[in-house]
């Protein structure tokens, strides 16, 4: 049976969180031997918010190591950078001419990101047709995303269905994964926001850079509550549900197993233990990551990811230039 065909992509828009660890990168590392995995540094979607040049660059190859270092294997997978495979954007302006301005406006991050602002670019409004090109540009069957890309997940696959019945049936439409245990992880400052990159308090985020000082220091300073029981309750106890989450996940123990090593004992003793699990969870992965960065390694591994991404995105690019007839055929 052939194998069936994954993609995703992350921003390298800052730094990479537990969040996108837990949600996203730990779902690739265990797919990517049963499927055909494409996994992107999206950098034409961070543009879509103001960017420094200079950090933009480091954040990219940042990322790239890091989508290593979590245990990617180059020769399973196609790790590879989205602008130097130009048939995304071509694809992304080919689905925006497919999808409705009112759908776009009523995607949550398009209402979120654009709240209260001036100025607001265009880029953040056409963003979903871009993602649904990445992932429409592979065949792709399934997409292993947290549970916050959901809605741009539909709209890809409404994209696709739409682009099939108008155009020509070329789209696989894509199935969404999204992980039964820490498909949203919360911010540390305040447990009903999700973690974020772009939050401006650096407490509130775990990065997968982070020492283990600084990793003790915001684990320890995580909002709970007064109850002082360690319990999973989502609706009343958020704080130390998020902090159970990330327990059970990095330390491969079951939740009802956490509440029951933790009865009668306080939430110092637990963040204490949950510390330690993060730091070591985490020591591997950045040794490898100060191996990678700055190593020739990384870069022949982007230059053939890019050549075998091209090839394969230039194959359904064709098709759907066909579909709608753009060029012209040779007589
Ligand atoms: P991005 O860069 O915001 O996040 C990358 C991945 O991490 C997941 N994630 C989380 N999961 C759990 N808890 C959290 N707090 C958390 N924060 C982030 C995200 O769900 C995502 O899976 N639009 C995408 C990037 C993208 C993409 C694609 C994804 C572009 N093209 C094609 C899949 C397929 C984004 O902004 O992800």
């Amino acid at each position: 049976m052939t194998k069936k065909t994954i993609f995703s992509g992350i921003q390298p828009s800052g730094s990479v969180t537990l969040g996108n660890y837990i949600g996203a990168m730990k779902q690739f590392v265990d797919l990517q031997h049963d499927y055909h995995g494409y996994f992107c540094v999206v950098d034409q979607h961070a543009i879509t918010v103001s960017q420094d040049r200079l950090a933009l660059r480091q954040n990219i190859r940042s990322l790239a190591a890091l989508y290593l270092a979590v245990g990617l294997d180059p020769e399973k997978a196609t790790l590879f950078i989205q602008s130097e495979v130009p048939a995304h954007a071509q694809a992304g302006w080919m689905l925006q001419c497919v999808a409705y301005i009112g759908e776009l406006e009523r995607m949550t991050q398009f209402k979120d990101k654009s709240a209260g602002k001036e100025a607001v670019v265009s880029g953040l409004l056409t963003y979903p047709p871009l993602m649904a090109g990445d992932i429409l540009l592979y065949g792709t069957d399934l997409v292993p995303v947290g549970e916050d890309q959901k809605q741009h997940l539909e709209l890809t696959r409404t994209l696709a269905e739409r682009f099939n019945r108008k155009y020509n049936d070329i789209f696989t439409v894509p199935e969404v994964k999204i992980p039964k245990e820490g498909a949203r992880i919360m911010s540390l400052a305040d447990p009903t926001k999700k973690m974020s990159k772009s939050d401006p308090n650096q407490k509130s985020f775990i990065t997968l850079l982070d020492e283990p000082k600084q990793l003790e220091k915001k684990i320890k300073s995580a909002v709970t509550d007064s109850e002082g029981i360690v319990k999973y309750d989502k609706e009343n106890k958020p704080g130390i549900a998020n902090l159970l989450t990330i327990y059970s996940v990095l330390g491969n123990i079951s939740i009802a197993e956490l509440e029951q090593k933790y009865e009668g004992k306080g939430y110092g003793e637990f963040k204490g233990d949950l510390a330690n699990v993060v730091v070591d969870a985490l020591k591997p992965i950045q040794d490898r990551y100060y191996e990678l960065i700055e190593s020739d390694e990384l870069d022949r591994i982007l230059d053939e990811g890019a050549e075998k991404a091209n090839r394969a995105a230039n194959k359904m690019l064709k098709k759907m230039e066909n579909a709608m007839g753009l060029g012209r055929k040779r007589k």
